[in-house]
């Protein structure tokens, strides 16, 4: 079932080396674009208010995102919210413009589905671990090799790779969706996070072929650290987001989207949360439940040292100063290829579609 991408390393440990080389090797590339101070700062957000104002812009921002940015978004008017909502919120808000912070997958998604609206971000290198191991050609030839199957792609992929499938999936809507195609007896490829996918299938019993590559960032949370922590904070609840491994989805009490997690942290009666995802979601939650305590699961091990751990280098690619300049001069706009961008609306109006059927909880402000 679990047959290997073509295009990877043969095992699972040297395809993780494979994908940590790319982090470092992109970290040690890239300069740190530092704001020096206060005032700086503050004249940004200033800046990139008006800037908003006068293009009729409108900034949707991930959880992920740098705070200032995630505040920044709410403050003009704005949204922080997970990708499916995202996704929804930039096609219905008025506007001539979207700036999205957040990573690539989800500017092209804007692009698609508001095709009258200019879309810019901040830093257009900003990618996903997930997207860069699923190049179209190879996932094309794979799911040449299996026509009985439905093609399921989650979010974080490219405008091509969407292109190619019948669904398109966000973690907040994967389960009823693969649970919907179950139900109507269809097999299933799944792409490209495996983690999230084995998940699935273990929920619904589909049958479930999974491309085998995983986010850089979750596949660090260790079971092991876990276990440990929680013999510390043993009032603590555990919230992991599905592309952690499976040995941290079973010890977690709590497996969701980014907005489940947040609704989740609100709602639980504990005071405490052991949180295994990217810690810029710990701006929103502490913001919903300012007398709670969050405390960032554990990665690597007691002595490792992990620039990317717990924080995702591409989502930190999103600075003040990048927005600032992108607004300024219009540039760092994502386009789609229009034949692309056509065939891609469909498996990712389905999925909209589906979602406002069931009249799924989708409020990014959890
Ligand atoms: P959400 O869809 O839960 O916001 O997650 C997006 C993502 O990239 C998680 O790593
Ligand atoms: Fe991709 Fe992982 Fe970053 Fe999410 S956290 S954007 S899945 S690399």
């Amino acid at each position: 079932m679990n047959e290997q991408a073509p295009n990877f390393p043969d095992s699972a440990s040297d395809r993780l080396v494979s994908d940590n080389l790319l982090v470092r090797n992109y970290l040690a590339s890239v300069p740190v674009k530092k704001i020096t101070g206060e005032a700086e700062q503050q004249q940004y957000r200033r800046d990139i208010a008006a800037l908003l104002k006068e293009k009729k812009a409108v900034l949707v921002a991930h959880y992920y995102t740098d705070p200032e940015l995630q505040s920044l978004a709410e403050e003009t008017g704005g949204l922080v919210a997970d990708s499916l909502e995202m996704a929804r919120f930039g096609r219905d808000c008025e506007g001539d413009m979207l700036v999205v912070a957040g990573v690539r997958f989800m500017g092209e998604t804007a692009c698609i589905l508001s095709p009258n609206k200019t879309v810019l971000m901040p830093d257009l290198e900003a990618t996903c671990s997930l997207d860069i191991a699923c190049p179209i050609e190879k996932f094309s030839a794979f799911c040449d090799q299996h026509p009985d199957r439905t093609v399921v792609v989650y979010a974080n992929t490219s405008a091509a790779v969407k292109a190619r499938a019948d669904w398109v999936v966000t973690s907040s809507i994967a389960l009823e969706i693969v649970e919907h195609l179950k139900v109507r007896g269809e097999k299933i490829i799944w792409a490209p996070d495996k983690h999230l996918g084995r998940y699935i299938q273990e929920k619904t019993g589909a049958d479930m072929l999974l491309w085998d590559s995983a986010c850089i960032v979750h596949e660090e949370f260790k079971a092991k650290g876990l276990l440990d922590m929680k013999a510390i904070y043993p009032n603590a609840k555990v919230l992991a987001h599905p592309e952690s491994p499976s040995s941290v989805l079973a010890i977690a009490d709590v497996v969701g989207s980014t907005s489940q997690l947040i609704k989740a942290a609100c709602e639980l009666p504990q005071d405490t949360f052991i949180v295994a995802t990217d810690q810029g979601i710990f701006y929103k939650m502490q913001q919903l439940a300012p007398e709670k305590t969050f405390i960032v699961a554990p990665t690597a091990g007691n002595d490792a040292s992990c620039r990317s751990c717990a924080s995702c280098p591409w989502m930190g690619m999103n600075s003040l100063q990048a927005m600032y300049q992108s607004l300024r001069d219009g540039s760092n706009q994502i386009t789609v290829d229009p034949a692309i961008a056509k065939k891609a609306m469909i498996p990712l109006q389905r999925m909209l579609d589906f979602a406002a059927q069931h009249r799924m909880q989708v409020k990014g402000k959890a």
